[in-house]
């Protein structure tokens, strides 16, 4: 079986350290594994949508950002497709379709769904097109026959509403779509990376995120107004590591080398914590370590971005023929669902065949006998007719 890759994201804004070591980084690495026969890589612009109906300039201002921000950590678009979701009107169709194998309440039960219809206080109005997007999802999905889906914890829920769709649809119109797996960070602190003020989450509208597209100072003050252990107020003071972001990031970006680069009093991340628990370590020590590591890591890729921002009409290129590319397989899944659906009008002869037959004004059996018979008879009534007429009986015989 062929190994395809599809993800994406929503255009809302640039993309931040929580999307790369969430997904971006393992999207890059299993790129340029080449274990994958097809990568696609989406802008998921009509998702999108279904929570900004009122502002698609935001949307559409941040197409080329993300695309830039792709670019920028090492997508490459000789391996991968990257495309515009709206620009694949299939992905609408299928969506349409498997909405008819879904139930309210199962939507309802998307705990995903359900946490962001809080965030965004929709409660009283949700936009039905935001309530289905997990269907949506799944449509993007199995347009393109994806195995692996590399993305954050968070999508766990719509892949598991995907799946299911898949064993329905199967089920009901025969083996058809393929099952895909969820393919998340190893690194626990990957998984889900806390803002830079300890919230649970890196978001735009919270205000606490480092960009990729950070400059080195914006991203030194953000580091260095971090939250921290509240409780750890002097030096010396035994300070706690769970739940301290600062250490949550070392543990998403330092690697070993860093160490000996950068702080070479200690071997590794383990050390450092020990002496952070015991006291005697202060808080701006470590988040200057952390800059140190994290300037590190987003230098080359902010300088990437940089040298793609000079070359926007290429991006442009980029987008347009990763999203043909992306139609055209998306219609040749449509074709194969069309089919499993028996809604293949046009290309199903047995249809017209089926429905030429019913339509004939049945005639029924036994009169078709009779009349046969009769037909057959008929030559020898006429010679019995013309004998009676003639009176001459040994014409009969
Ligand atoms: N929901 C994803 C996000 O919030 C974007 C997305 C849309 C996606 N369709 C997808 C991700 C399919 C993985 C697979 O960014």
């Amino acid at each position: 079986m062929k190994q395809i890759i599809l993800t994406g994201d929503r255009p809302t804004g640039r993309l931040h350290v929580g999307h790369y070591v969430g997904s971006l980084k393992e999207r890059v690495r299993l790129q340029n594994s080449g274990k994958f026969d097809e990568i696609y890589i989406m802008i998921a612009d009509a998702q999108a949508l279904t929570d900004n109906a009122d502002n698609p300039e935001k949307v559409r201002q941040n197409i080329l950002q993300v695309a830039l921000d792709y670019l920028a950590v090492g997508i490459d678009p000789a391996k991968a497709h990257i495309f515009i979701q709206s620009m694949v009107p299939e992905l609408t169709e299928l969506s349409f379709y498997y909405m008819n194998l879904v139930t309210v309440s199962r939507l309802q039960r998307n705990p995903t769904v359900k946490a962001e219809i809080q965030q965004k206080n929709f409660e009283t109005s949700i936009p039905v097109g935001f309530f289905t997007y997990p269907i949506s999802q799944a449509a993007d999905i199995t347009a393109f026959r994806a195995t692996t889906v590399p993305a954050g914890e968070d999508q766990m829920p719509m892949l598991e509403q995907c799946r299911e769709i898949v064993h329905k649809f199967n089920a009901v119109y025969g083996e058809t779509l393929t099952e895909p797996e969820i393919l998340l960070p190893s690194n626990h602190a990957c998984l889900r990376l806390p803002g830079i003020d300890g919230k649970a989450k890196m978001s735009k509208s919270l205000g606490n995120c480092i960009y990729l597209s950070d400059e080195p100072e914006d991203i030194k003050k953000k580091i260095m107004s971090m939250y921290t252990d509240p409780n750890h107020l002097r030096v010396q003071d035994p300070g706690k590591v769970e739940g301290n972001p600062v250490f949550t990031y070392l543990d998403a970006f330092s690697r070993p080398e860093h160490f000996a680069e950068f702080l070479p009093e200690y071997q590794n991340l383990d050390e450092l914590k020990a002496h952070y628990q015991r006291g005697g370590l202060g808080d701006v020590k470590i988040k200057k370590f952390l800059n140190a590591v994290m300037q590190a890591e987003l230098e080359p890729i902010r300088t990437r971005r940089k040298e793609w921002e000079q070359r926007l009409p290429e991006v442009v290129e980029i987008l347009k023929e990763g999203s043909a590319v992306a139609e055209q397989t998306a219609a040749a899944t449509l074709a194969d669902v069309r089919k499993s659906m028996r809604i293949d009008y046009f290309t199903d002869n047995n249809l017209l065949k089926q429905q030429i037959v019913e339509t004939k004004p049945p005639v029924p059996m036994r009169l078709c006998w009779v009349q046969a018979v009769f037909a057959w008879l008929q030559p020898l009534v006429d010679k019995i007719q013309a004998a009676i007429g003639g009176c001459q009986l040994e014409n009969l015989l």
